[in-house]
């Protein structure tokens, strides 16, 4: 038995969170499960399977709470292994959720003293991305929320959001730092019900901002589906906007806890629409995974969970393209009038008073039209299901 699976090159420029493949499996109810991974031993391996880049939380790389010499030291290690693996630091984040000094928030923390706190974290860490080359900066807001009514107005949470974002926006800009924002949203968990929680929340919420074309957003496919939503119609919409700055692929079975499984576990049909419409919009930035391996897993686990995440984006990168080669699928998207919808509804030169004065249609032959939609589907599928290829 083989498998005939393409391998991935530098080219894919697939990208994994340092936290995702050191992620040990401490969950709520257990410890971790596998022992602590050095960070350049994770550059290794990822250089290893193919990968070409990697993100990082400044507390994943150097422990919360380390002095400057220690600092100092593990940033000229992890240098040298980026050197030595040609791996490279496509984004970086900031850890706002870890430490109970966050339980409540950070930018939108209740307590000021902690936004502060939380703004300067931040700026720390912008500081070290843009060194290492970094042209993402991912704000993912776990934090960013609570679990009863009374505990946050909103209203001035939002504000308190706004500003940070146009104090960071401000900063880079004073440095003259090449570095964009990515606002990743995520509809609950850790905190009951978190802020900006879908891409819809998040794209409004740029347009208020003082240099909004500073910040884009960063959807995860298992948060959007968490809220019930489709992803590919969450990325579609984000590149329309022109605001896809990155993106977090994983798995997720329906509306339940964050599962952050490999990509390409859960929702098998939902993330080949979302290749199919990443494709479509000429995403070009990197293809990073956030994914957690099982804790079942040992340390040859999780490299095989992140080896799969890249070969199930680069099978259904293949299916995606076959699906659109396809003379059928594309009789099929004639007969559903799919390319008729790039056409205006209004002909040059045709305004409200043309529309009102052109010729009645037939309504009811109109209605009776069959939309061809399940023909289309049953054709995607059988890409799917592998029994029809290119
Ligand atoms: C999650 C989130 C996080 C963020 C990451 C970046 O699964 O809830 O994806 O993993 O992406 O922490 O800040
Ligand atoms: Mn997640
Ligand atoms: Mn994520």
């Amino acid at each position: 038995m083989s498998t005939n699976t393409p391998a991935p090159t530098v080219e894919d420029k697939f990208s994994f969170g340092l936290w995702t493949v050191a992620y040990g499996g401490r969950d709520p109810f257990g410890d971790a499960t596998r022992a602590p991974m050095d960070p350049v031993y994770a550059l290794e391996r990822l250089a290893g399977i193919g990968a070409m880049g990697v993100n990082f939380h400044d507390d994943d790389l150097i422990p919360f709470g380390s002095d400057e010499a220690t600092r100092e030291q593990i940033i000229a290690r992890w240098k040298q292994g980026l050197s030595d693996t040609g791996i490279v630091v496509t984004t970086a984040t900031t850890n706002l959720f870890t430490h109970p000094v966050f339980k409540e928030g950070a930018l939108t923390a209740n307590d000021r003293d902690v936004r502060r706190f939380a703004l300067r974290k931040v700026m720390r860490n912008i500081d070290l991305a843009a060194e290492l080359g970094a042209k993402t900066y991912v704000c993912w807001g776990g934090r960013e929320g609570a679990e009863s009514g009374a505990a946050k107005d909103v209203a001035a949470a939002l504000d308190r959001y706004r500003e940070g974002f146009d104090l960071l926006g401000e900063y880079v800009t004073d440095r003259g730092y090449d570095i964009r924002f990515a606002i990743e949203p995520k509809p609950n968990e850790p905190r009951g019900d978190i802020l900006l929680p879908t891409i819809g929340h998040a794209l409004a919420f740029i347009t208020t901002l003082d240099k909004p074309e500073l910040v884009g957003v960063n959807p995860e496919i298992g948060h959007e589906e968490m809220a019930g939503l489709n992803a590919a119609h969450g990325y579609a919409q984000a590149m329309w906007q022109g605001k896809l700055y990155h993106i977090d692929l994983n798995g997720q079975n329906g509306p339940k806890f964050d599962q952050d499984l490999r990509f390409g576990a859960g929702n098998v049909r939902g993330a080949f629409w979302v290749v199919d419409t990443l494709l479509a919009g000429g995403y070009d930035g990197p293809v990073h995974f956030d994914f957690k391996t099982a804790r079942t897993e040992d340390d040859e686990g999780v490299w095989v969970a992140a080896e799969a995440c890249m070969t199930n984006y680069l099978i259904l990168r293949e299916k995606s393209r076959a699906f659109r080669a396809d003379p059928e699928v594309q009789a099929a998207l004639e007969v559903a009038k799919v390319p008729e919808l790039s056409v205006p509804s209004l002909a040059e030169g045709e305004g409200w008073a043309e529309l009102l004065e052109s010729s009645p249609v037939d309504v009811e032959a109109l209605a009776a039209r069959g939309s061809g939609l399940e023909r289309l589907d049953q054709l995607a599928l059988e890409y799917l299901y592998g029994v029809r290829s290119a």
